[in-house]
């Protein structure tokens, strides 16, 4: 029984491919490097450079590997370069996925993780969002996402398929044993882009947007430990490996963040200021996202283990630091 990750050599993934490691698990990594670091892939995992929508490699590392589930985070995340570049995020989201997924149903692979996004709601949806509040993505990105999310629907329906869904909220931090983490440097997050900031690699934080209607008047989301994160793909394994049947989770705190609270946490933790800088929004941004997490609690037993959002940030500067070192 080994698992294929799918993106292993990028952030989540790498981490992913860590945790697995971790409980003695055998893991395959499939990366093709666009975006991630072959360094990355932690050490006793297999590695083959490749892409996830190439049909006979990924039959033939199916077969070869004994694969028996797979774990797909191989794709494009950035909402602005979507809106750019549109159908780059349908062929390298939709159509790689849609690959992917005949290998895995013709090479009798029954389950598979996917990674989805919080972006999938509509902005209009109730906050905290549960599963079931209506989808209306705004971006080309979280539409390939939910597109995706469909396609998985159907096959499901159709095949002996066993799909599981992460809707993940903000993911942030890097492994608390300091051996991977959020590497990308052109990455666009807040906690990434506030590290370069507190290390003196960037001038100042932009804060995106000061006229929307929350307290503070900046964006908020539901920042959450990549490890947290992973621990949910790991119950989401071991569940669809005793059987269990398709489902969609959210994977968040249910806690929502500003901007300026973000701020606030990194200078909490450096101890000093951080300048920022007002800016205009960023287009594409809705305004809050916070999860309900509920259901992932009560149907796999989730639970968080490293909410402190000192903790969140402490890892990722502690990572960015080793990253130039
Ligand atoms: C992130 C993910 C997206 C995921 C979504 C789920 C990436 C690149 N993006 O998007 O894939 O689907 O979470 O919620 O992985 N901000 C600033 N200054 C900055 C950077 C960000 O003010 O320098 C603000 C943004 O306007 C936003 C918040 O911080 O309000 C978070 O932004 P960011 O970290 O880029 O994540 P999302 O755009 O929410």
């Amino acid at each position: 029984m080994t698992v294929l990750v799918t993106g292993g050599a990028g952030y989540i993934g790498s981490h992913m491919t860590y945790a697995l490691l971790d409980r003695g698990e055998p893991v395959v990594v499939l990366d093709n490097l666009s975006t991630g670091r072959r360094a990355l892939v932690g050490e006793g995992a297999g590695f083959v450079e490749g892409d996830a929508g190439d049909q006979p490699l990924v039959r033939r590392v199916l077969r070869d590997h004994g694969i028996d589930a797979v774990i797909h985070f191989a794709g494009s995340i950035v909402v602005p370069e979507s809106v750019e570049q549109p159908l780059r995020y349908y062929a390298n989201n939709v159509g790689t996925s849609r690959a992917l997924v005949e290998a895995c149903i013709e090479e009798g692979v029954k389950a598979f993780i996917f990674s989805s996004t919080a972006t999938v709601y509509s902005v209009d949806a109730t906050q905290p969002l549960a599963e079931d509040e209506p989808k209306e993505p705004i971006s080309p990105y979280a539409r390939s996402k939910l597109m995706t999310e469909w396609m998985l629907e159907d096959a499901a329906r159709a095949y002996d398929f066993r799909p599981m869904v992460l809707r993940y909220f903000n993911v942030a931090g890097a492994d608390t044993q300091g051996r991977t983490g959020q590497s990308t440097p052109k990455a666009t997050h807040l906690i990434k882009r506030a590290c370069q900031v507190a290390l003196g690699r960037v001038p100042h934080l932009d804060i995106f947007g000061t006229d929307y209607s929350t307290p503070d008047g900046t964006g908020i989301r539901d920042y959450i430990h990549v490890t947290d994160l992973v621990a949910a793909h790991l119950l989401a394994l071991d569940g669809l490996r005793a059987g269990a049947a398709p489902a969609t989770y959210n994977v968040g705190y249910g806690r929502g963040l500003s901007v300026r609270e973000v701020v606030r946490g990194m200078e909490a933790v450096i101890g000093r200021e951080l300048p920022v800088k007002e800016s205009a929004r960023r287009p594409g941004d809705p305004p809050v996202l916070i999860s309900d997490p509920a259901r992932i609690k009560v149907a796999l037993g989730w639970q968080p283990r490293h909410a402190e959002l000192s903790e969140i940030i402490s890892s990722a500067l502690e990572w960015e630091r080793r990253l130039n070192d």
